[in-house]
C-alpha cells in the first residue's frame, strides 16, 4: 500500500496538479485507512479534514441550501474547507460505499462526482455560497469497507488500493511498535513501566478480539493499562515494571471472549466450512444442508441469503443431484426428501456467488451421509457442469481461515494468481489447495469414512447399487 501511495504522490509532485484518479482505500475498520490519510497530509504539508458520507442521502448535504431556506447552511464540502482553513487540504471522504440516493431530494452521488472531477471542480457550485469555488488544489482521498457497493460512476474515477487486514504476527508487531507506546502515553505510564510480551499480545488477539484490523486490540491494550494506572495511583507506589503474562489476562480483561478454534470439534454430516467477505473483513461461515425425509424434493433456503446466493444454492443442488451417484448415493433421494440449506448467523444478510463450493459440499455430504472435515475451509463459484470459477477477496478469506485455525483452504484454480498476496508464514501453517472442478473437491473435504459400519440405516443416503 505504501508503495502505491508513494508512487501516487510522486506523480502528483512531478505534474504539479491534482488531475488524475482519486485514491480509494478499501478495507475493514481498523486497518489504517484514516491514519494513512493523516500521514499523507503530514508528509505533504497539507491540512487534513474528514467527512463521512455514510447515510448522506440529500444532495443539499453536499452542495448546501439556497439562502432563501430557513436554517440554510453551506454543504459539507465547503464546511470542511472552512474547517481546514486552506484551499489545498487532504480531504478524506469516508464510506463512499454507503452514500445513499433518494430521488426526491436529488442525487448526492452526482454532486460528489462533480466534486471529484478535476474538469469540473475548478468551479464547484455550492448553493449557499452562490459563487463558484475552486476545489482543484484539494487532494481528495476516499475510503470504503467494500468495493462492490461503490457506484460504478464513482469507481471509474478511482484508483482502488485494497487493505485486506492483518495476520496475527503483523498485529503483534504493530502493537509492539505503535499501539503499546501510544497507550502508555495516553494513560500516563512511563515507557518501560509495563511489559506486555508478544505472547500476551497474541493471547489478546486470539481470545479477546476477532477482527481484521487492530482497533479492538488497541482498546483491550488500553483496558489493561488503565487498570495498572489505577493500581499505581491507588498505592502511590513507584512505577516498577509490571509484567503481564498471558495467564494474567483473565484478571485484567475477564474471561476470554472468543474461542479461537471455532473449526475444532466433531466433523459433521452436512456442515461445510465456507468463507465470506463482510464489511468487517474475511469471515468463516458454516453452510448447513439437511435432507428432510417424507418430502418431495422441495428446496428451502434460510439465513437471509440474497438472490445471487439463492441461485448458487439451486445450482449446487442440481449439480449434487446429477453427480451424487459418483459418490455412492442415488439421485432418487429427491423423491423422498425435502432439502433445506441454512447459513447460520441468520440475522446478517449475505449475498454473492462464492459460497457455491461450500453449498455443494454440504449437500453432497448430506446426500451421501458422509461427514465433512470441519477444518477445511472453501470458497468458489460453481457452474452446473461443476466447473469452479474464481472469486474475490482471497486474501481476506485466507486470513480469516488462518485466524479460525483451519488446516486447509480449497480455492478455485484461477485464483492461484492471488497467492502472492498471502504472507509466507500463513502459507506455511495453512495448506492451500486449488481445484478446477467439483469432482476434485469431495476427496479433499470428506472425512475418512468409518470403516465397517454400512450406513444403510440412514434414510438420507439411499445406497448405490
Ligand atoms: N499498519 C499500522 N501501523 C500502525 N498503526 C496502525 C496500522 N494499522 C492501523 N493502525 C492503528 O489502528 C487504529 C485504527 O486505524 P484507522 O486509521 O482509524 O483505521 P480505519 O480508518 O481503516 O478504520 C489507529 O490507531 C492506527 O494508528
Ligand atoms: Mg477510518
Amino acid at each position: 500500500m505504501k508503495e502505491r501511495v508513494i508512487e501516487y504522490l510522486a506523480v502528483r509532485k512531478l505534474k504539479q496538479d491534482m488531475k488524475g484518479p482519486i485514491l480509494c482505500f478499501v478495507g475493514p475498520p481498523g486497518v489504517g485507512k484514516t491514519s494513512m490519510g493523516q500521514s499523507i497530509a503530514r508528509a505533504t504539508g497539507r491540512k487534513f479534514v474528514r467527512l463521512s458520507l455514510g447515510g448522506v442521502r440529500d444532495e443539499a448535504e453536499i452542495r448546501g441550501h439556497r439562502r432563501t431556506y430557513v436554517g440554510a447552511l453551506p454543504g459539507r464540502i465547503l464546511q470542511g474547507m472552512r474547517k481546514a482553513g486552506s484551499n489545498n487540504p487532504v480531504f478524506m471522504l469516508d464510506e463512499v460505499d454507503k452514500i445513499g440516493a433518494d430521488f426526491m431530494r436529488g442525487d448526492p452521488s452526482a454532486a460528489l462526482l462533480e466534486v471529484l472531477d478535476p474538469e469540473q471542480n475548478k468551479a464547484f457550485e455550492d448553493h449557499y455560497l452562490a459563487l463558484p469555488f475552486d476545489l482543484s488544489k484539494v487532494m481528495f482521498i476516499t475510503t470504503a469497507n467494500l468495493m462492490d457497493p461503490i457506484l460504478p460512476a464513482l469507481r471509474d474515477r478511482m484508483e482502488i488500493i485494497p487493505l485486506p487486514g492483518y495476520a496475527e504476527p503483523e498485529k503483534v508487531e504493530i502493537a509492539g511498535r505503535f499501539l503499546i507506546p501510544r497507550q502508555l502515553r495516553e494513560n500516563g505510564l512511563s515507557e518501560g513501566s509495563v511489559e506486555l510480551p508478544p505472547e500476551t499480545i497474541s493471547r489478546i488477539i486470539n481470545d479477546y478480539t476477532r477482527e481484521a484490523g487492530v482497533r479492538n486490540l488497541e482498546r483491550e491494550i488500553a483496558n489493561v493499562l488503565r487498570k495498572i494506572a489505577r493500581r499505581l495511583a491507588e498505592d502511590g507506589s513507584e512505577a516498577h515494571p509490571v509484567k503481564i503474562a498471558p495467564d494474567d489476562l483473565d484478571e485484567y480483561l475477564g474471561p476470554r471472549r472468543f474461542r479461537g478454534e471455532i473449526t475444532e470439534g466433531e466433523d459433521e454430516v452436512g456442515v461445510a466450512t465456507g468463507l465470506a467477505v463482510t464489511p468487517a473483513g474475511g469471515e468463516v461461515l458454516f453452510v448447513e444442508a439437511t435432507l428432510i425425509p417424507g418430502g418431495r424434493g422441495q428446496l428451502t433456503l434460510t439465513g437471509r441469503m440474497g438472490d445471487v446466493m439463492q441461485e448458487s444454492a439451486r445450482a449446487a443442488l442440481t449439480y449434487a443431484t446429477t453427480r451424487c451417484k459418483k459418490f455412492g448415493a442415488s439421485p432418487e433421494f429427491r423423491e423422498k426428501n425435502d432439502i433445506h440449506i441454512h447459513v447460520p448467523a441468520g440475522a446478517t444478510p449475505k449475498d454473492g456467488p462464492s459460497s457455491g463450493v461450500a453449498m455443494t459440499s454440504a449437500l453432497l455430504s448430506a446426500i451421501t451421509g458422509r461427514p465433512l472435515r470441519k477444518q477445511v475451509a472453501m470458497t468458489g463459484e460453481i457452474t452446473l457442469r461443476g466447473r469452479v470459477l474464481p472469486v474475490g477477496g482471497i486474501k481476506e478469506k485466507v486470513l480469516a481461515a488462518h485466524r479460525a485455525r483451519c488446516s486447509e483452504v480449497v480455492l478455485p484454480k484461477e485464483n492461484d494468481r492471488d497467492l502472492e498476496e498471502i504472507p509466507e508464514f500463513v502459507r506455511k501453517e495453512l495448506k492451500i489447495t486449488f481445484i478446477d472442478h467439483l469432482d476434485e473437491l469431495l476427496p479433499i473435504v470428506l472425512a475418512e469414512e468409518p470403516k465397517e459400519k454400512p450406513r444403510k440405516k440412514s434414510a438420507k443416503a439411499p445406497a448405490a447399487k
